[in-house]
């Protein structure tokens, strides 16, 4: 009861903001089968999840918010800042058409993310010039419309756009080559009473360094603790966080709110993203921040989005294979281990409900096909280039599958994802169909979901489409050739 008491909790900010407390999550829906977005609202509620980070805004799934009650961030794509950097009208027509006229149906948006982390050093600097004047010209146009005191702005920046100079919190400011453009930003959010948003990911430094502390990733106080000054370091949150508020603090700017736009880490896809230190993180997270203990540099309520609620499996991967993984739920809404985030009572999470499977047969290996058989490196490679084959590899959910495990995990991904059709299992000489289920240990063949395609146009144009037949005939009328 007392967490419950707490995930209804209602903050004031600055100014004459309220929001609501307790843990958000992001809703990305980069997924060849989305779930409807009625399924996803009822899960949010359900688990007492009471702020929800779009990347979008798309239409259908604001409508659904406006019946729930659950605060939203609707987002900004790159691909949209040039456009509203350089046309004031262009960001009043989106202010109109994605905010205010959701707003006046009930749909609680609380802030605008104008761009998605526009200044990693991998986008070569392509949104540098444009990021803060969208950002001023949404701004604007929420002026104008008379909403800028219930909506905020804000840019969800990488944790890259501030570094230390000598390894610790203090050390902190923001990069070098953008200082300048950081400190606009910084200010102008200051002057609009709007929030930094930064997105911090331990995995991320794990992933990237083999020689990073492993336990100082975690929670649980078991890392060498780093001492910068009076204070003490536990874990690499509270430094990275701290980072950034000693760069808002040496710029002037040390009571600007911050939140902390994604947070979480994957569970499959890589050797450290698995269901156990996906666990051990968010739930010491939440433990983490449900004390509202804070930082040692800013002790308080922390403001948090979990990255991320559900799984997309039409992720980019260039990151890494663990992208597709991120979820606390699968991409069918089921809950991948127990975590309390404070808003049940039951301290587990609630699966999705209502979700409609296709029929239970999946897409194999024949047993009589030969592995020597040179067309069967270029099938696979065929169905894991369209379908998804990132829980394949060491370290992975499926990696302990042999050679011919591996090829039926590669038929069967691109079967479902073309939902089960006849012609999306007829590798020559090589599948078939079957009702057994296949899967083993944590290795999950997947049954995919009916397809939604409700407002999936607008999302997502042809990529969300299944393959047509076309490509389909054409890939086979090559190969048995
Ligand atoms: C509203 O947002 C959607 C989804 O992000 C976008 O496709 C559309 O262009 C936006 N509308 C306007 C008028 O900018
Ligand atoms: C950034 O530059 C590198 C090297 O010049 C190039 O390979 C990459 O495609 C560029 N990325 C983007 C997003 O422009
Ligand atoms: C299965 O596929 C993965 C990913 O392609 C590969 O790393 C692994 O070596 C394969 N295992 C076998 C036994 O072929
Ligand atoms: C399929 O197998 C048969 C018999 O082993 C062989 O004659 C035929 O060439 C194979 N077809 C392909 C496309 O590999």
């Amino acid at each position: 009861m007392r967490w419950f008491s707490v995930g209804i909790k209602v903050v004031c900010l600055v100014s004459m903001m309220c929001t609501v407390s307790g843990i958000g999550a992001n809703w990305g829906t980069q997924a060849s089968h989305p779930l409807p977005p009625d399924t996803v609202v009822r899960l949010l509620r359900e688990n007492g999840i009471r702020k929800v980070k779009l990347f979008d805004a798309d239409y259908d799934t604001l409508r659904t918010l406006g019946k729930s009650g659950v605060e939203v961030m609707v987002g900004i794509p790159n691909d949209m800042l040039a456009s509203l950097a350089t046309s004031v009208k262009a960001a009043e027509k989106w202010v109109s058409k994605n905010v205010s006229a959701h707003s006046s149906s009930n749909v609680k948006i609380r802030y605008v993310a104008v761009g998605n982390e526009p200044f990693l050093e991998t986008y070569n600097g392509s949104f540098l010039r444009t990021t803060f004047p969208a950002l001023q010209n949404v701004q604007s146009a929420l002026i104008k419309a008379g909403l800028s005191n219930q909506v905020k702005v804000t840019v969800p920046l990488n944790a890259d756009v501030y570094a230390s100079s000598n390894g610790l919190p203090s050390g902190g400011d923001f990069r070098t080559d953008i200082h300048g453009l950081m400190l606009q930003i910084v200010k102008f959010l200051s002057d609009n009473g709007a929030p930094f948003t930064v997105n911090i990911y331990p995995f991320i430094s794990l992933y990237i360094d083999s020689n990073f502390p492993v336990d100082y990733a975690f929670f649980d106080g078991n890392a060498s603790p780093i001492t910068d000054g009076s204070l003490t370091y536990y874990n690499m949150f509270d430094a990275n966080y701290d980072t950034l508020v000693w760069a808002l603090q040496k710029n002037g700017f040390g009571n600007l709110p911050i939140i902390v736009g994604e947070i979480g880490w994957p569970t499959d896809g890589d050797q450290n993203a698995n269901i156990v230190y996906a666990q051990r993180f968010n739930q010491g997270f939440m433990s983490h921040t449900l004390g509202g203990r804070g930082t040692p540099m800013r002790p308080g309520p922390i403001d948090a989005y979990l990255f991320s609620l559900i799984d997309e499996d039409a992720k980019s991967i260039d990151p890494g294979n663990f992208e597709r993984h991120w979820g606390i739920f699968t991409f069918d809404g089921i809950a991948k281990y127990q975590l309390n985030l404070g808003s049940t009572n039951s301290g587990s999470l609630v699966p999705a409900k209502g979700v409609h499977y296709l029929e239970r047969k999946w897409c194999v290996m024949k047993p009589s096909a030969n592995l020597d058989d040179p067309q069967v490196a270029l099938s696979v490679s065929y169905a894991c280039g369209l379908a998804d084959c990132t829980s394949l590899g060491y370290g992975t959910s499926c990696g302990s599958l042999d050679a011919r495990g591996n090829i039926s995990y590669a038929v069967n991904s691109y079967y479902q994802r073309n939902n089960q059709l006849d012609v999306a299992c007829k590798f020559p000489n090589l599948s078939m169909i079957t009702k057994t289920n296949p899967s083993v240990g944590s290795c999950r063949f997947e049954i995919m979901i009916e397809p939604y395609y409700g407002g999936a146009e607008r999302r997502f144009g042809c990529l969300q489409k299944p393959l047509s037949l076309v490509a389909l005939i054409i890939f086979f009328s090559l190969t048995v050739v």
